[in-house]
């Protein structure tokens, strides 16, 4: 019998199979089982996952006057988006920056498919990108799972720019190494603002990134899908609008979408702006597969039309980031609980290392399922997200502020227990 006959599922979907992405596992288990303090008090707190839970009732009117469904909205419109929609993101994402051309913009279901179609269309299996870590813990899927490609991951650095910044010589020896192994390396691909720490990347460092890239001819994908979402001082600076960059425009690849900015995770809508002709022209091909809804496409186009709708949406939204940032961050002090500043995002990247009787992502991944399952709390260890350091979490907190303040709570009392001696969750198996 020819080898391959036992085999009933290709390659590709082995690898699905296998690299399942565990931030949707735990998203779909515990909103099965949502906590309520009178209906479900034993129910799970969901602060993995980052969803912008603030601005529903922003939202709420401006849908109800943009949803009506017309004879078009029920037809085909081009497979990479309609004229209509990405003539209204171009203008948004021009907004007090270099005009960005319809042309140029591919609309897919999701920023995970703009992420799949670019690294699709840019690597072969086998071919590699590098990641500076912590990274976006999806990338491993949205980025490897078809494409065939790899990711190598740079470490970050605490020289400076604060702990687990972006760090440009790290990227360059990763490259260097992997050229000397005789790897190809076909990108490198960022979160700017970061997810998960939430910091907002320096233009002069995402500058001397570029130069790495440049030197090393390669291109770079940024997923900017955090853009609006700053709300510290630092200013985002678009990747593709650093100054003086080295790296050609056409080598910048950017991903963008509704999910966090606009709080319409559910809408699964994504934009790929990529101005190379070629990789443009191939990328159209394979949204293809992942096209949005017509409807949807006309929903979003009547919902940015309104300029000062957005305009304002986009401060308030910013404003109640910032303060539930600073709500969560009050508590996790309170408990004396370390974490990495932020100024952007939905997430606070937090060291648990004290829970777990020692650094390892053997007791890291053991508190995370103790965290889930005895205080019935949600969130991300670090070492899904490619942290180099064991111990670290991230924390979402984007969603009701008692909802936050009861899961923190509970960490933070659990922090208490362990340094007044008693038993950490995650030494309890062992005890
Ligand atoms: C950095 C980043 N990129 C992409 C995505 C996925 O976006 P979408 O839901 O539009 O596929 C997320 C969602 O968490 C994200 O944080």
């Amino acid at each position: 019998m020819a080898p391959h006959a036992s085999r009933r599922i290709s390659r590709v979907a082995a690898r699905l199979l296998a690299a399942s992405p565990a931030i949707a596992a735990a998203h779909f288990r515990v909103e099965s089982d949502p906590y309520d303090p009178i209906r479900n008090p034993n129910g799970y707190i969901n602060l993995g996952t980052a969803e912008n839970r603030l601005v529903g009732d922003l939202l709420a009117p401006r849908l109800a006057d943009c949803s009506h469904v017309t004879p078009a909205d029920t037809q085909y419109a081009p497979l990479h988006g309609a004229r209509a929609l990405r003539e209204a993101v171009a203008a948004f994402l021009s907004r007090g920056r270099r005009p960005v051309a319809p042309e140029d913009l591919i609309i897919v279901s999701g920023a995970t498919g703009a992420l799949d179609v670019i690294a699709s269309t840019l690597c072969d299996p086998g071919e590699t990108i590098i990641v500076p870590a912590p990274y976006y813990a999806a990338f491993d899927v949205d980025l490897a799972g078809r494409s065939g490609a790899r990711l190598i991951h740079a470490r970050p650095t605490d020289r400076g720019g604060g702990r687990f910044a972006l760090a440009p010589a790290e990227v360059e020896q990763a490259l260097a190494r992997a050229r000397a192994e005789g790897i190809t390396v076909r990108a490198v691909a960022l979160t700017s603002p970061h997810n998960p720490v939430g910091c907002v990347h320096p233009p002069e460092v995402l500058r001397d990134l570029l130069q790495v890239a440049a030197d090393h001819q390669v291109d770079v994908i940024s997923d900017e899908i955090y853009a609006h979402s700053v709300f510290g001082p630092g200013e985002y600076v678009p990747l593709a609008e650093v100054k003086d960059s080295p790296l050609p425009v056409e080598r910048i690849h950017t991903v963008w979408g509704f999910a966090k900015d606009f709080g319409l995770a559910g809408f699964k809508v994504g934009v790929l702006h990529t101005v190379d002709p070629e990789v443009r022209a191939a990328a159209r091909e394979l949204a293809y597969f992942a096209p949005v809804s017509t409807h949807t496409q006309a929903v979003l186009t009547r919902l940015l039309s309104d300029d000062r709708w957005v305009t304002e949406f986009l401060a308030e939204s910013a404003r109640r980031l910032g303060g539930s940032y600073r709500a969560a961050t009050a508590i996790l002090d309170d408990y004396a609980i370390p974490y990495t500043p932020a100024q952007a995002g939905f997430s606070i990247f937090t060291d648990l290392g004290r829970l777990m009787p020692e650094r390892s992502f053997a007791a890291e991944s053991f508190l995370w399922a103790a965290l889930l399952e005895t205080l019935h709390v949600s969130v991300l260890p670090g070492g899904l997200f490619g942290c180099p350091e064991p111990g670290w979490f991230r924390i979402c907190h984007t969603t009701a502020p008692e909802l936050v303040g009861e899961a923190l709570n509970r960490i933070g009392r659990h922090v208490a227990t362990v340094a007044t001696g008693s038993t950490a969750v995650a030494g309890r198996r062992s005890s």
